[in-house]
């Protein structure tokens, strides 16, 4: 049985995450993507919220799991017996940072192999932090995540900026 555990923010998930999971969805038996239950960042969604997002927009597909973890990547893809993680790759700016995640995941657990997925090229620019910004000011976001999420995000901004 290959298992894949794909560790992420997704804060909230974009087309580039959805795109990566579909993608890596079909190089294994089973997908498990892990929702990092990170209080440090602030986020803008609970856990809850991001895991229940990621289910309705991954429902079509058939090999997978939503999960969340606290702690680290590597002792949750060990839990879950898995044998790879998987990361997407935007740019030379993600790699320093990847490398180095998947290098000291390796020494930590070598039977883990990190396998890396190149972004496909329109959504190579996109990242959640800059979707939350454009949201923030009034910016349509219909092209950068799938149509659950920008209600999610325009209920969730209703929420901040109550009415005067
Ligand atoms: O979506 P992100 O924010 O790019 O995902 C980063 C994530 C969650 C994969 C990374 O921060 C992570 O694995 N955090 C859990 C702690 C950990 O394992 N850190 C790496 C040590 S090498």
């Amino acid at each position: 049985m290959k298992r894949a555990v794909y560790p992420g923010s997704f804060d909230p998930v974009t087309l580039g995450h959805l795109d990566v999971i579909k993608r890596s969805a079909k190089l294994v038996d089973e997908l498990i993507v892990a929702v990092l239950q990170n209080n440090k960042k602030n986020p803008l969604f609970s856990v809850e919220e991001r895991v229940k997002i990621l289910k309705e927009v991954t429902k079509d597909i058939s090999n997978i799991r939503i999960e969340s973890f606290s702690g680290l990547s590597i002792d949750f893809a060990q839990r879950c017996e898995a044998g790879f993680l998987v990361r997407g790759l935007r740019a030379i700016t993600d790699f320093d940072y990847e490398l180095q995640m998947a290098q000291t995941n390796r020494i930590m657990a070598p039977e883990v192999d990190t396998v890396f997925l190149t972004t496909s090229l329109e959504y190579a620019y996109l990242s959640s932090s800059t979707v939350k910004e454009v949201a923030f000011y009034g910016g349509d976001i219909s092209k950068f995540v799938p149509e659950p999420v920008v209600r999610a995000i325009e209920s969730k901004l209703a929420e901040r900026q109550p009415m005067k």
